[in-house]
Parts: structure tokens; C-alpha cells; sequence
């Protein structure tokens, strides 16, 4: 169906664009400076947080059922901690290691253990050609960026409205021993905020890679992470691997970074029995034990699961009217005009944002020269290489909501002058 500006005669266009033109000549004079970069909470989420600050005194006992805090020691975590973080990922405690404080530094981990030591009992990548990586696409830039600074080959896979393309998925797992791994963010995915359907985790489970030493990184970084009532229901991986009567597949992460404090949370990491005892190992010779006085506040902050459903409860209170705000402006501006697309997420950290083709890099440009930042465009593909120019990651979260609106009604001025430049320079 033609969009609004493709029905318009082109002397229509002609003075829509002239009239779109004198509105951001009047934003770059209000010389602004606006943020919707990067996903990070702002400063009323981490305050929430602040609390746990009080918990560790010169008091506080510094035990944790077999663990001694203030000295070397159970290098998997604090029982208690791990148990916490079993919680959150609804798997076993005994195959939990919570270690620092990035689940990202965990995968970065992993994927170098692969590169340089090998596992399964396989050569080390690096010895083995070149090993590729999957990556749904559009993806969280980061992901890319690990696999790419080793040399591995990163191939973007289509994602959908359900989760990653799994016929894509399948036939290059299935077929090519040199993919060693694939990226995941199995819930409120970054940038699509897209939760992955129970049939595409079973596809997941019942993979039967080529490559012995393929892995699947399912990054549950935003597992608890709703707007509200709404909450998506992911199918538990390990619970699918075994109805599959498949192993030693999955690593899986997460972290408290946007429960708690960005850099200063607990993050974790779990797999098959097996497959932690490798991570075990390799871990071993990383550092004796873990940094555990942040384990102990966590815990006695968050508790349990209630308590972290409680402190996400907050967090939701802030978010979700930031989350419906971009809802509101996008669709009050660009709605009826048929000439973009974002998602509607019910919760994480980001929309994900389809303009026209070639409309990109162009958009993100113009928002920068009228003073506000955001993510670079072709960011959530490989090698920032977004082939149709299509995708643009908003994040809403840091912001003020007045700065949001402001920046939203500038973004709202910007897609509509690009793309009708872009119908007006196609005919
Ligand atoms: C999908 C995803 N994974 C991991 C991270 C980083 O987590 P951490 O701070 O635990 O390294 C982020 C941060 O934005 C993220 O979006």
C-alpha cells in the first residue's frame, strides 16, 4: 500500500518539505541538548537503589552459610547470592556462578575461553579457520562487538516479531561446523524489546549443531524487566533442552545491572552440569574468588525473587509512562502516514524503529545537528552495517520526561522531512 507521501503530488511534497524545513530551522535555533543514546536507567532508578548502600557496615556479619566474605573462597559465589540468582533465571542453584559485576565481561569470558583454550573437547577456535557467530538482527551492538574483536565472523540473522529467523538459524547451526555460537536476548530483546514464542525456544533446544563446541549465548538480561501487569511469558531453555533430550547447549547470563546499579550490580551465569564444570575451570585460573561484599549487599537488599519483583516494581513505575510517551508521540505523529514502524514493547529498555529504506543514517544525522544524540544508525547490525538503512534503537529510559518529549517531537519532525526528501528525490 503507498504511504501518505507517495500519494502526494510533488508539488504537495515540494511544501511539505518547505514546511518541514522552517520547523527544525526553528528547533537548531533552540540550540538543544538532549540524550536518547544509550539504555541506561536515570538517575530516579538508580536512586531506588540507594538503600542497599546502608546495608554493609563494620557490623554486619560477614558470613554467608559456607561463605566467608571478607576472604578467598567459594569461587562460585555466596551460596546465597547463587541462589538469588537462581531465582531470577529459574534454574538450579548448584549450576549458578555469580561472579563480578557484568554479565557482558562473562560472555566476553566465554567466548575467549572458546577462542583460545577450546571446549568440549575441541581445539580452540582460533585454531579451527575462521569460526563465525550468528546475530539477530537488529541486536544488542555489544554482542557484535565481542565476537567481532576476537576475528570471529559475525553473520546477521533476520529476526521477527517472535524471535530470530529459526530456519536461518537451523541451516547454518546444522550445516556449517565453523558456527561456534549465536547471540541471544531471549526477553524485551535489545533493540526489538520482542519476547522469543515458545516454538522458537524449543527450536533452540532441539538444535543439533554441526560443531561440537557450539554454544547458544542466551542473555537474559532483561528477564524481570516489565512495564507493568503485562509480562511476556519466555519458556524456560533448560527446560525445553530437556523435553529436547539435548546438553550441554546453552550458556545463560544476567545480571542486576537494571535492578541495582549499572557496573556495580552482581551478574551470573549458568549451564548444564558439564558445561560448568568447564566454566568452573576456566574461571579458576581467571582469580582465586569473587568480589563478594556486593554479592552480600544484593542479598541483603533484594532477598529472594519477591523482593526483586518488588524493586522492578518501582523501576516499572518510572519507566512505563517514558514507554508510553514514545507510544503516544510516535503514533499522534507518524501513525496515519504509513511511513515507519516501531515496536511496542512490554518491557526492557528500548523501542526499535523502522523508517524508510536509506532513511537511517540520514535521520539519526539530522537529530544530532538539532542537538540530540542518539544511538548510531546501523548500530544493532554486525559491523555496523545495516543494510537497508532502516533501523534506528530509541531509548527512553534515561531522559527526563520532558526532555523525552522534546526530543520525540524533534525525532517525529525529522522522519518526516527525511522521508518525504526521500519520496521527493525518487521521482
Ligand atoms: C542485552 C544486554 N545484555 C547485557 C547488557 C550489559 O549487562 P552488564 O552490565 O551486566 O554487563 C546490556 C546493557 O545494556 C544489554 O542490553
Amino acid at each position: 500500500m503507498p504511504n501518505a507521501y507517495q500519494l502526494m503530488s510533488t508539488e504537495e511534497l515540494d511544501a511539505l518539505i518547505a514546511q518541514l524545513e522552517e520547523k527544525t530551522d526553528e528547533i537548531r535555533a533552540r540550540k538543544l541538548s538532549l540524550d536518547m543514546a544509550r539504555g541506561k536507567p536515570s538517575a530516579e532508578q538508580t536512586a531506588l537503589s540507594r538503600p542497599m548502600l546502608d546495608l554493609l557496615t563494620s557490623d554486619t556479619p560477614l558470613v554467608d552459610g559456607n561463605g566467608i566474605v571478607d576472604n578467598y573462597g567459594t569461587p562460585d559465589g555466596l551460596p546465597s547470592a547463587r541462589r538469588l540468582a537462581a531465582e531470577i533465571l529459574g534454574v538450579e542453584a548448584e549450576n549458578v556462578i555469580v561472579n563480578g559485576s557484568s554479565s557482558l565481561n562473562l560472555m566476553h569470558d566465554l567466548v575467549a575461553n572458546g577462542f583460545v583454550h577450546g571446549i568440549a573437547g575441541q581445539k580452540p577456535w582460533y585454531q579451527q579457520g575462521q569460526v563465525k557467530f550468528l546475530c539477530p538482527s537488529p541486536g544488542y551492538d555489544r554482542h557484535f562487538a565481542v565476537s567481532a574483536s576476537f576475528g570471529i565472523e559475525n553473520i546477521p540473522v533476520p529476526m521477527g516479531a517472535d524471535g530470530p529467523d529459526m530456519d536461518v538459524v537451523r541451516e547454518l547451526v546444522e550445516g556449517d561446523p565453523q558456527v561456534k555460537g549465536i547471540w541471544c536476548v531471549p526477553k524485551y530483546a535489545n533493540p526489538t524489546g520482542i519476547t522469543y514464542s515458545d516454538e522458537v525456544v524449543r527450536a533452540f533446544a532441539a538444535l543439533k549443531p554441526a560443531a561440537p563446541d557450539f554454544r547458544i549465548f542466551w542473555d537474559n538480561a532483561y528477564v524481570v524487566h516489565a512495564f507493568g501487569e503485562q509480562d511476556d511469558e519466555l519458556l524456560n531453555i533448560f527446560a525445553a533442552l530437556e523435553e529436547a533430550g539435548n546438553d550441554n547447549l546453552v550458556y545463560e547470563f544476567g545480571s542486576t545491572a537494571k535492578v541495582t546499579f549499572p557496573s556495580s550490580g552482581i551478574a551470573f551465569v549458568t549451564a548444564s552440569p558439564a558445561d560448568m564444570a568447564e566454566i568452573r575451570a576456566a574461571f579458576a585460573v581467571e582469580r582465586v574468588s569473587s568480589e563478594k561484599f556486593s554479592q552480600l549487599a544484593h542479598v541483603l537488599f533484594l532477598r529472594d525473587l519477591a523482593g526483586v519483583q518488588e524493586q522492578m516494581a518501582k523501576h516499572a513505575a518510572i519507566v512505563a509512562p517514558r514507554f508510553e510517551l514514545v507510544e503516544r508521540k510516535l503514533t499522534d505523529g507518524l501513525g496515519e502516514l504509513g511511513i515507519a514502524d516501531w515496536t511496542h514493547p512490554h518491557g526492557g529498555y528500548f523501542v526499535s524503529f523502522e523508517g524508510p529504506e536509506g532513511s537511517a543514517k540520514a535521520i539519526v544525522s539530522l537529530m544530532k545537528e538539532l542537538g540530540v544524540v542518539m544511538t548510531g544508525a546501523g548500530a544493532t547490525w554486525p559491523y555496523g552495517n545495516d543494510p537497508r538503512d532502516t533501523n534506528i534503537r530509541i531509548a527512553p529510559t534515561y531522559p527526563s520526561l520532558e526532555d523525552l518529549s522534546s526530543a520525540l517531537d524533534v525525532f517525529v519532525v525529522v522522519v518526516k522531512l527525511v522521508a518525504a526528501r526521500l519520496e521527493r528525490a525518487s521521482r
